[in-house]
Parts: C-alpha cells; sequence; structure tokens
C-alpha cells in the first residue's frame, strides 16, 4: 500500500469517526471506544504503543483503539465464531496467511491470534484502503445465506472472515492486517509490542 493509500485510508477514518460519533443511537457502540483507549495523548501522537483493557469487552463485541493513526479493531470472539471461521478455511484467497507483510510472524493459524478468544485487525480495508464493518452476523438478508460473519467493506464489496482472511473472489488481494500486539497479562493487551519471546 502506498503513503497515498494510506492517506486515504486515514481520511476515510476520520470522516467515519465523525460520523459515528455525531450519529443518534451509536452511544452504545462508542462508549467502548472511549473506555478502552487510555493513552496520553502525547504517547498517541508520537506513535507509542497503546494498552487497551479487554476483560471488559462483551463476548462478540468489537472496540476499535487509535494506533499511529489506524483504527486497530480487537474482537472478543464467542465459541460459535471460532467454529464458524474453520468452516471459512475452503473459501479463502490465503487461509495460512501466507502473505508476509499482513501479520507478525508469531501470529500464524486459522485463528491468527494471540489467543483464539481475540483478535486483533487494523481496519483498513487492503484493496483500497477504506474501513470494513463488523458484521458478525449469520446468514443476514443483505449478504446472504454464506455468511457466517465477519467484515464487510462497504466500498467494492470485499468479504473478509473473522480472522480477517479475504475470501476468494474478492477485490481486496489480501488479509487484513494484524498488528504487533502482546498480551500484558490476563486484563490488558499492549498494540505496538511484541510479545517478550518474540
Ligand atoms: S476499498 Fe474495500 S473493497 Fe475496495
Amino acid at each position: 500500500m502506498s503513503n497515498g493509500d494510506v492517506s486515504q485510508g486515514r481520511r476515510r477514518f476520520l470522516i467515519g469517526a465523525t460520523s459515528v460519533v455525531g450519529g443518534v443511537g451509536v452511544v452504545g457502540a462508542a462508549v467502548p471506544f472511549v473506555a478502552s483507549w487510555n493513552p496520553s495523548a502525547k504517547a498517541e501522537a508520537a506513535g507509542a504503543p497503546v494498552t487497551v483493557t479487554v476483560d471488559k469487552i462483551e463476548p462478540g463485541q468489537q472496540i476499535t483503539v487509535e494506533w499511529r493513526g489506524k483504527p486497530v479493531w480487537i474482537i472478543r470472539r464467542t465459541e460459535d465464531m471460532l467454529a464458524n471461521i474453520e468452516k471459512m478455511t475452503p473459501k479463502l484467497k490465503d487461509p495460512e496467511s501466507e502473505a508476509a507483510s499482513q501479520q507478525p510472524t508469531y501470529i500464524s493459524g486459522t485463528y491468527r491470534s494471540l489467543k483464539p478468544e481475540f483478535v486483533v485487525l487494523v481496519g483498513i480495508c487492503t484493496h483500497l484502503g477504506c474501513v470494513p464493518t463488523y458484521r458478525p452476523e449469520v446468514a443476514p438478508a443483505d449478504l446472504g445465506d454464506e455468511w457466517l460473519g465477519g467484515l464487510f467493506c462497504p466500498c467494492h464489496g470485499s468479504k473478509f472472515d473473522l480472522s480477517g482472511r479475504v475470501l476468494s473472489g474478492q477485490p481486496a488481494p489480501l488479509n487484513l492486517e494484524v498488528p504487533p500486539y502482546r498480551f500484558d497479562n490476563d486484563s490488558t493487551m499492549t498494540i505496538g509490542l511484541d510479545p517478550e519471546a518474540a
């Protein structure tokens, strides 16, 4: 992705964030963002790691934090979600996450995470940089019977599973990026730092 594309994605993220904050009826969705994102403004501006409290995230919930000017999603996946991710593998462009640019070396496998329960993804589509939407429902009317929950990009229709893996036949060429992160303990993770052992 070029710097221009990153800037474009950033602009779209800012526009999206503004419209969410200004919207009516999305207070519940906005609260976790504020409650869980606690770096100092100065540290964030410098691109410092961001520590996030994750034990208050409800099963099935997605929260968004900002790291290095990008939206980063943390999704707490349920057992049903994990089972559905397994079913998606035959339908994916890069099921084994072989594109090395899209995750740190310590992230692999179907779940693309350090702990199956939590997935961490940069919320920028790998096609042209729009921000996909979180669509955890199974078989919603607009996405069809085969949809088992995932991320949907409204710009050109790219679909990703709940591990951020892109489905075959989509405009997006790559899986969503997993940023470096580590668990500090059972209740917090830090985005922007590798695990001690990595
Ligand atoms: S930017 Fe997401 S499908 Fe084109």
